[in-house]
C-alpha cells in the first residue's frame, strides 16, 4: 500500500489544472478554467477548474472531483494508479506500507520487466523510423497496409533487424539486466547465458499495452508469405503479461468506449489499428482467441454495451457465439455485426470512407440473440431434433442475462422469430434458473470487491423534504462552516405567562458556524437519514471534535468517492453560474454571508420541523390504532406545540 505520507505529498504538489490540462484545452474564465467536457460530445464547454479549490466540475456529466478522481475517470487508473501517475509527474518518491521484503522485491521485478519492455518499443521504433533496414522493411510494410506514420506512433508499432541478437545487445549495452530480458520473454537464454537470441527478428512488432498504458508484451508479424512459419510470434506469459487478463488496444479506446458507451470486439492487432485510423477508436482485440471473463471485466468497467464484429468467411463464429453467453452472464448487452463475405474489419475500414464505415456498423448491427436464433434457425431448417436443441440453446444464453425484464423481452422475441408458443420457452428457462441456482448454492458465495451505499426505504412523504435540508445544512457546512457569526435566535422564555402559547425571548450569542450547528443537532442526537449525507456528516463533526474547524481540503482528496463528490460538488455550486455571461447576468447570486445567521438557524429548524411533523404522523396514525402501546393524547399535543414553536422560530429569526 501506498503510504499515507505520500498520498499527502501527491496531493500537496499535484496541481489540478495541470494535470487536467494535459488531457483537456483550458481556457481562463475569471477565476476558473472551463473547456470542453471529456466526457460527453459537446459544442459549449461546461467543464470547469478551479485552480483556487483544486476541483473540477463536469457540467455536462455530473462528475467531478479533485486530480486524483479526474484520471480515475478519465484515464480509468484505479486510485493506486492515480497516485502513482502523478507521483511521477510530480517526481516524488512512493513510499510502500505493510510491504514484506518480499513484496517490495516482486514489485521491484515486475517494474524492472515493464522498464525493459518499454525500452524495447522505444528501440523497435527507432529501428523502424531510422535503420536502413528498418525503413525499407518495416515502415514500407505498414504503410503498404495504409498506416500513417501518426498511427503507427500512436500504437508504438516497430520493427527489429533480422539479426541474431541486434536488441539484446544493445539492450545489455544500455544497462539493462539480462534476468529481465528472458523474463520478458525478448531474449531467449541458452546454455546457460552462453547464447542470447533475440525472440523477435525480422518481424514488425505490435506492442500491447495494459489499460493504464504500460507495455506488457508484443505480438511480431512475419513479413512473409511463408506457410510454414507462423504468422504471429507473441510475447510468452510473465509476471506482467497475462494473456487472457488484457484486451489489444485498450490503451488507445478506453476514453472512446466511455464516451461512445459501446466496445467494439475484433480479432485481430490490424483490424483495431485500421478501425481506430478510420476514426472508430472505440474498438479492442481479443487477439485471436476466445474472450474471457477478465477480458470482458475489463471493458464492463468502461461500458455495458459490446458490439462483436465478424469477419465474412469466419468459420468461427458459430464456435465463438458459445462463448458470449459469458459476456450476457456479466449483465451486458451484445451486438453483433457480419461483414460482407471475404472482408474483415480491416480490409473494410480501408475500403470505404471513414463516413461509410460508422454507417455501416450502425446499420447492420444487430441483436446478439436475435442473430444467435437466425443464425441456428439456418442450421436446423426443417429438423425437428435440431430445431429443440436450438431451443435450447437460444434458453440457455437467455437464461446467463441477470435482468428479468430483458430475459422476458427475449422470450417474446424468439418466440416469434421461431413460430413457438411463449410458455415452451417459459418452461425451459424456468428450469434453468432453477438448475442454475442449485449450482450457484454450492458455489462459494463472492464477496462484493466495493461497498454499495444503499439507499434505505423510508417513508417516502418526508424524505425529499427532509433530505432537502440535511444537504443544505451540509452545504452550509462546507462553504461556511469556519465564519463566525452574531447570531440572534428567539428561544422559550423562563417565564411562561400563559398555559396555551408559549412566548419567545429574543437572545444574541456568537460562535462559528460548524459548531453551532454541531450543538444543536447533537442536542437532539439528529441524524441524517440519507447514507451519503450522514458519511460527510460523520466526518465533519470528527473534524470539528479534534480540530475544532472544517477543513474541506481533507474531503476533496477522500479516498472515499462518495465524500469527495459530494463535497466537489457543493463547492462548484457557485461556480456554474460563471459558466456563461447569460447565466450570470440573469442569475442574482445571493450574498449568503450578509445573512448566515438567518440561514443556519432556518436549516437547523427546517430540519427539526420536518423530523417533528413526521414524528406526529406516526403518533397520530397510532392512537387510531386499537394496540395496547397507543402514544397518550398528550404527547401528540406536546409534539405540536414543539412544532408550534419552531414555526415561531422561523418566522421571527432576522
Ligand atoms: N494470432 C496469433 N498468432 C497467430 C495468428 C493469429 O496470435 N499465429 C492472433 C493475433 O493477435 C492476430 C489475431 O490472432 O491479430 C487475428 O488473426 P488474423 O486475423 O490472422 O491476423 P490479423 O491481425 O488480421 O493480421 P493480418 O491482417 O496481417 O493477416
Ligand atoms: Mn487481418
Amino acid at each position: 500500500m501506498i503510504s499515507r505520507n505520500t498520498i499527502e505529498k501527491v496531493f500537496e504538489a499535484a496541481r489540478v489544472e495541470e494535470v487536467i490540462g494535459e488531457f483537456v484545452q483550458l481556457k481562463k474564465s475569471g477565476s476558473n478554467l472551463k473547456g470542453l467536457s471529456p466526457f460527453s460530445d459537446e459544442k459549449s464547454p461546461s467543464f470547469m477548474v478551479s485552480p483556487v479549490k483544486q476541483i473540477w466540475k463536469d457540467f455536462s456529466s455530473g462528475k467531478g472531483g479533485n486530480a486524483v478522481t479526474f484520471l480515475m475517470e478519465h484515464e480509468h487508473y484505479s486510485y493506486p494508479e492515480a497516485i502513482k501517475y502523478l507521483a511521477k509527474k510530480y517526481q516524488i518518491e512512493i513510499e510502500e506500507t505493510q510491504q514484506s521484503q518480499e513484496q517490495k522485491e516482486q514489485a521491484n521485478e515486475r517494474e524492472s520487466l515493464y522498464l525493459v519492455s518499454e525500452y524495447a518499443q522505444s528501440y523497435y521504433q527507432d529501428i523502424l523510423f531510422n535503420s536502413e533496414e528498418g525503413k525499407a522493411i518495416g515502415l514500407s510494410y505498414f504503410k503498404e497496409r495504409g498506416f500513417t506514420d501518426a498511427t503507427i506512433k500512436r500504437f508504438g508499432l516497430g520493427y527489429n533487424l533480422n539479426n541474431w541478437d541486434a536488441f539484446t545487445k544493445t539492450a545489455l549495452k544500455n544497462g539493462y539486466e539480462l534476468d529481465f530480458l528472458e523474463k520478458t520473454g525478448l531474449t531467449i537464454v541458452k546454455e546457460g547465458g552462453a547464447k542470447t537470441f533475440d525472440r523477435f527478428k525480422g518481424r514488425v512488432l505490435f506492442p500491447i499495452h495494459s489499460m493504464s498504458g504500460r507495455v506488457l508484451g508484443f505480438g511480431g508479424r512475419i513479413l512473409t508469405n511463408d506457410k510454414k512459419a507462423a504468422k504471429y510470434l507473441n510475447s510468452p506469459e510473465s509476471d506482467i503479461y497475462h494473456k487472457s487478463k488484457i484486451l489489444y488496444g485498450i490503451k488507445h479506446a478506453k476514453q472512446s468506449i466511455a464516451k461512445e458507451d459501446n466496445c467494439y470486439l475484433v480479432e485481430g492487432y490490424t483490424d483495431v489499428i485500421s478501425m481506430s485510423q478510420a476514426g472508430v477508436e472505440n474498438v479492442v482485440a481479443s487477439s485471436g482467441t476466445a474472450l474471457t471473463s477478465d477480458q470482458i471485466r475489463l471493458i464492463n468497467r468502461l461500458t455495458k454495451n459490446i458490439t462483436i464484429l465478424f469477419d465474412g468467411d469466419a468459420a468461427g463464429i458459430r464456435a465463438s457465439i458459445r462463448g458470449i453467453d459469458l459476456i450476457l452472464e456479466q449483465g451486458m448487452n451484445v451486438k453483433v455485426l457480419l461483414f460482407p463475405e471475404g472482408e474483415d474489419p480491416d480490409s473494410f475500414a480501408k475500403s470505404v470512407t471513414p463516413e461509410a464505415l460508422k454507417a455501416h456498423l450502425a446499420e447492420n448491427t444487430q441483436d446478439f440473440i436475435n442473430f444467435k436464433v437466425s443464425l441456428l434457425l439456418e442450421d436446423a431448417k426443417n429438423d425437428p431434433i435440431k430445431k429443440a436443441g436450438l431451443i435450447r440453446d437460444i434458453v440457455v444464453s437467455i437464461s446467463k442475462i441477470p435482468d428479468r425484464i430483458q430475459q422476458e423481452v427475449y422470450i417474446q422475441e424468439c418466440a416469434t422469430i421461431m413460430h413457438i408458443s411463449e410458455n415452451v420457452l417459459f418452461n425451459e428457462l424456468a428450469q434453468l434458473l432453477k438448475k442454475n441456482q442449485r449450482d450457484d448454492a454450492r458455489k462459494p458465495i463472492r464477496q462484493p470487491s466495493f461497498e454499495v451505499i444503499k439507499e434505505q426505504p423510508t417513508q417516502k412523504v418526508d424524505i425529499d423534504e427532509l433530505k432537502k435540508y440535511e444537504l443544505e445544512l451540509l452545504k452550509i457546512l462546507i462553504l461556511y462552516g469556519n465564519d463566525t457569526v452574531d447570531f440572534i435566535d428567539f428561544v422559550a422564555s423562563e417565564e411562561q405567562t400563559n398555559e396555551d402559547s408559549i412566548t419567545l425571548e429574543k437572545v444574541k450569542f456568537t460562535n462559528t458556524v460548524a459548531k453551532e450547528i454541531y450543538l444543536q443537532l447533537h442536542d437532539d442526537e439528529i441524524e441524517f437519514t440519507d447514507q451519503k449525507f450522514q458519511a460527510l456528516y460523520y466526518e465533519i463533526i470528527t473534524q470539528i471534535n479534534q480540530q475544532e474547524k472544517v477543513d474541506t481540503d481533507i474531503f476533496v482528496q477522500h479516498e472515499n468517492t462518495v465524500i469527495s463528490n459530494l463535497v466537489t460538488d457543493i463547492l462548484m455550486e457557485d461556480e456554474k453560474y460563471s459558466l456563461s455571461d447569460w447565466e450570470r447576468k440573469n442569475i442574482i447570486v445571493k450574498d449568503k454571508k450578509a445573512t448566515l445567521s438567518k440561514l443556519v438557524l432556518d436549516a437547523i429548524y427546517n430540519l427539526r420541523r420536518v423530523l417533528i411533523e413526521k414524528k406526529i404522523n406516526t403518533l397520530v396514525s397510532e392512537l387510531s390504532s386499537a394496540e395496547n402501546s397507543r402514544p397518550s393524547l398528550e404527547e401528540v399535543v406536546n409534539y405540536t406545540q414543539l412544532k408550534q414553536l419552531l414555526y415561531d422560530r422561523l418566522q421571527r429569526v432576522v
